[in-house]
């Protein structure tokens, strides 16, 4: 009987990509995909460290494990992703939750067959972390892609902009981009498996730059040459590094989808200020008027943290008045969450929980009445959509995503078979604030 692999991710989608290659190297060493992590040989924890609640979970996660490997001395539980890239949390793994057998950090994922391999053999514990791994790549990576018609593909790896609370430059080390031409050449390869639309990741698109000088603008254009892709998207860009160049694109480059993150953070100049985002609302609007008269169906999402250090009620007013100035389609709205090792976790101000709470609150009732009006617009129009699966609540509808990335839940007289992989036509027929519903109209 073969063994069998199951991987539970958090996080974002670099890591959700981390968990595809590592199911590749489990798949070419002979493992096959289980559903229940509880009945898998080896099980892999991919964390996330981003806010302190993903700790909470991880640590809970863990404890349910105790008793499997208990009464299965050859269950394998491995944790990797960004919070053993934190010493302090491979202490507490060493000390508190002694059955974890492999632990591995970001920039070593290529090492896991290896780490597995000794540990089935010897049964000693495996550690490996390394902070800051010049030579990071995974070239020769074969993926187990979670989604058929559609690819996450990494053009750069890190991140070198230190915003005061944040913790991912601290557990992906430093900023390195890929070559333009191994980018191209992998999603040239995806192209006769049935991909047609790709996400390039990366902390900081807007500034990548390959050995060769090749920057973000360059990329797109030779993304948007590849024969068979047909949507390319993109994430997260960085008010600071977006360049004209980039923007122009959304006019020339006919794949590139109609939509963009771009987290503003705060609408207040002296909490961006302390948060060492390098721009100020007036030059984060500037870049919002040049978007929409490129593009002017351009849909526009957004990160927003409230209750950072020192905000006060005028700062907080700031926020919610840009985010009706942008007038977002949709946001992440998170409070505040101190990460040990990062700058804004000493600031002296803290903002108590209570006030935090209020604020989110207020947030999120403007941003979804902003959504929900956007999206009445889209009532009685058609749009093209991208079939991504079935519909999780009712097997006759199939949900998918419009070009501005809008969540379309929507029937058809066809079978969903045949309409995966290929754009069609869906006349809206009801709006709701985080997703559309409609009927197919394809020809
Ligand atoms: N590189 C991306 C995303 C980083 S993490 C960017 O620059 O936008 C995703 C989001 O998590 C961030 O945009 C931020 O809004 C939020 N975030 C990061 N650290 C946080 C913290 N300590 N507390 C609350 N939210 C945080
Ligand atoms: Fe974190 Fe800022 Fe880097 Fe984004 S750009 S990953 S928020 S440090
Ligand atoms: Fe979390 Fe690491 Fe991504 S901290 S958000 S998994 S880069």
């Amino acid at each position: 009987m073969s063994r069998k692999y199951n991987i539970i991710t958090y996080g974002c989608q670099m890591n959700e990509h981390d968990s595809e290659n590592i199911a590749g190297l489990l798949e070419s060493m002979g493992y096959e995909h289980c559903d229940d992590p509880y009945k898998a040989d080896v099980t892999v924890i991919n964390t996330c460290s981003v806010r302190e609640n993903a700790d909470k979970r991880f640590f809970g996660t863990l404890g349910q494990f105790k008793k499997i490997r208990k009464n299965d001395p050859n269950f394998v539980l491995a944790v990797c992703g960004c919070m053993p890239q934190q010493p302090r949390v491979v202490e507490e793994i060493n000390k508190r939750f002694s059955w974890v057998d492999i632990v591995f950090g970001t920039q070593n994922i290529s090492e896991f067959p290896d780490l597995l391999e000794e540990r089935l053999r010897t049964g000693r514990r495996m550690r490996s972390i390394i902070d800051n791994n010049p030579d990071i790549n995974e070239d020769d990576m074969k993926p187990v892609r979670m989604h058929r018609h559609k690819a996450l593909v990494n053009i750069t790896y890190g991140c070198n902009n230190f915003c005061t609370y944040c913790i991912v430059p601290y557990t992906r080390g430093r900023e390195k981009s890929r070559p333009l031409s191994v980018i191209c050449n992998e999603i040239k390869s995806l192209v006769p498996d049935g991909v047609i639309e790709v996400m390039l990741l990366g902390q900081n698109v807007d500034s990548y730059r390959d050995m060769a000088g090749n920057s973000f603008a360059d990329l797109i254009r030779a993304v948007n040459d590849i024969d068979g892709i047909e949507r390319i998207r993109f994430m997260t860009s960085h008010p600071k590094d977006i360049s004209d160049d980039m923007i122009e694109c959304f006019n020339t480059c006919p794949k590139l989808c109609h939509n963009i993150h771009l987290p503003v953070q705060s609408g207040s100049d002296r909490i961006l200020k302390r948060m060492n985002r390098h721009y100020d609302r007036s030059q984060y609007l500037a870049i919002v008027d040049k978007l929409r008269s490129v593009c002017p169906d351009i849909t526009i999402s957004t990160d927003i943290i409230v209750g950072f250090p020192g905000e006060n009620d005028e700062d907080f007013e700031e926020t919610l008045d840009i985010a009706k100035k942008v007038r977002y389609d949709s946001a992440f709205t998170f409070i505040y969450s101190p990460r040990e090792g990062t700058p804004a976790a000493k600031f002296e101000d803290q903002i108590p929980d209570s006030v935090c709470h209020e604020r989110f609150d207020r947030l999120v009732d403007v941003m979804n009445s902003i959504s929900y009006e956007k999206n009445q617009e889209y009532k009685g129009k058609i749009y093209e959509v991208i079939p991504e699966g079935i519909s999780e609540k009712d097997a006759h509808t199939i949900s998918g995503r419009t070009d501005g990335f809008k969540l379309v839940n929507f029937t058809s007289d066809k079978s969903p078979e045949k309409l995966m992989g290929r754009k069609v036509k869906v006349m809206i027929t009801e709006s709701k604030t985080f997703s559309l519903e409609g009927v197919e109209v394809s020809d």
